[in-house]
C-alpha cells in the first residue's frame, strides 16, 4: 500500500477515530497535518507522531469557518509543499428526539459535519487540481441510513454521502478520488457523550454484539488513501459490524 511521502490533512484528529487515522497514515510514511479545534489535543497527537519518528504539524482550526480552513491549507502547503490526502473526520453529535431538538443543535451539527466537509474539500481540491492527484476521504456514519433521536446527525451524515458522490463526479477529471466511510458504533470519546438511552438503542441491533475500534476505521481510510485505489471513487464503505444490513429492520 503506497502512501509514502504523501501529505495528509486529517481534521478532528486530536482525538478518537481521527487520532488513530493520523497516526496510521504517519506510520505508512505520510507527512501529516493534525487538525483540531482543540489546540491542546492537536498538539498532543502531533507530538506523539514526531516522537515515534514520523513527520507532522499541528494546526488549530474550526472546520466550519472558511477563513480558518483556508489558512490551514496554506499552512499545510507551506510546510510540506503539497496536499495529497484529506480525511474529513471532524464531527460532533447532539442527539435529541425531534420535538426536543433546538435550532442551535441543528445548526451546529450541520455546520461542523456537513459544511466543514464542504469547506475542507473545496480548499483541498484547489491544491489537488493543480497536482492532478488527490484522495478525499469523508467520515460519514451508519446513522445516515436513519436512526431515531439523531435527526440532525443523520441528516448531516446523509449530506456527507451525497457530497461524496457529487464531488467524485466533479473531481474525477483531475484524478482526485472522493470516497466515504460509514462507521457503526466505535469506542471513542464521542461515543461516550451519547445519552444512555441512545446507547441502548444503538446496541439493540448489533449483529456482532460488540462495538468497533478506531483502528477498524483507520484501515478503511488507508485503503482509500493509497495510490493503488486510483480507480475507486464515489463509494461508501460501511465499517459497522454488519449493522447496515439490519438497520431497516431494527428501527
Ligand atoms: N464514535 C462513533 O461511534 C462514530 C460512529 C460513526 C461516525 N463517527 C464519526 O467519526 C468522526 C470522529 O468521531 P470520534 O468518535 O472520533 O469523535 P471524537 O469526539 O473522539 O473526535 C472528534 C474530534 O473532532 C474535533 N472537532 C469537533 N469540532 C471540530 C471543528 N469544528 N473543527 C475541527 N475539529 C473539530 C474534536 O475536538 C475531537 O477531537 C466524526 O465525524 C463522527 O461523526 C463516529
Amino acid at each position: 500500500m503506497s502512501i509514502r511521502n504523501r501529505v495528509a490533512v486529517v481534521t478532528g484528529s486530536g482525538s478518537g477515530i481521527g487520532e488513530v487515522i493520523a497516526k496510521s497514515l504517519a506510520r505508512e510514511g505520510a507527512r501529516v497535518v493534525v487538525n483540531d479545534v482543540n489546540s491542546e489535543q492537536a498538539g498532543r497527537v502531533q507530538a506523539d507522531i514526531v516522537k515515534a519518528g514520523y513527520e507532522a504539524i499541528a494546526v488549530t482550526a474550526d472546520v466550519s469557518k472558511q477563513s480558518q480552513v483556508q489558512d490551514m491549507f496554506k499552512t499545510a502547503q507551506t510546510a510540506f509543499g503539497r496536499v495529497d490526502i484529506l480525511v474529513n473526520n471532524a464531527g460532533i453529535a447532539k442527539d435529541r428526539g425531534l420535538m426536543k431538538l433546538s435550532e442551535a443543535d441543528w445548526d451546529s451539527v450541520i455546520a461542523v459535519n456537513l459544511k466543514g466537509t464542504f469547506l475542507c474539500s473545496q480548499a483541498a481540491a484547489a491544491y489537488m487540481r493543480e497536482q492532478k492527484y488527490g484522495r478525499i476521504i469523508n467520515i460519514s456514519s451508519r446513522a445516515w441510513l436513519g436512526w431515531p433521536g439523531q435527526a440532525n446527525y443523520a441528516a448531516s451524515k446523509g449530506g456527507v454521502v451525497s457530497l461524496t458522490r457529487t464531488l467524485a463526479l466533479e473531481l474525477a477529471k483531475y484524478e482526485i478520488t472522493v470516497n466515504c466511510i460509514a462507521p457503526g458504533i466505535i469506542d471513542t470519546p464521542l461515543f461516550h457523550t451519547l445519552p444512555e438511552e441512545a446507547v441502548a438503542n444503538l446496541m439493540r441491533a448489533q449483529p456482532m454484539g460488540t462495538i468497533g475500534k478506531a483502528a477498524d476505521i483507520a484501515y478503511g481510510a488507508e485503503f482509500f488513501a493509497a495510490d493503488e485505489s486510483n480507480y475507486v471513487t464515489g463509494q461508501v464503505i460501511f465499517i459497522c459490524g454488519g449493522k447496515s444490513v439490519l438497520s431497516s429492520l431494527s428501527v
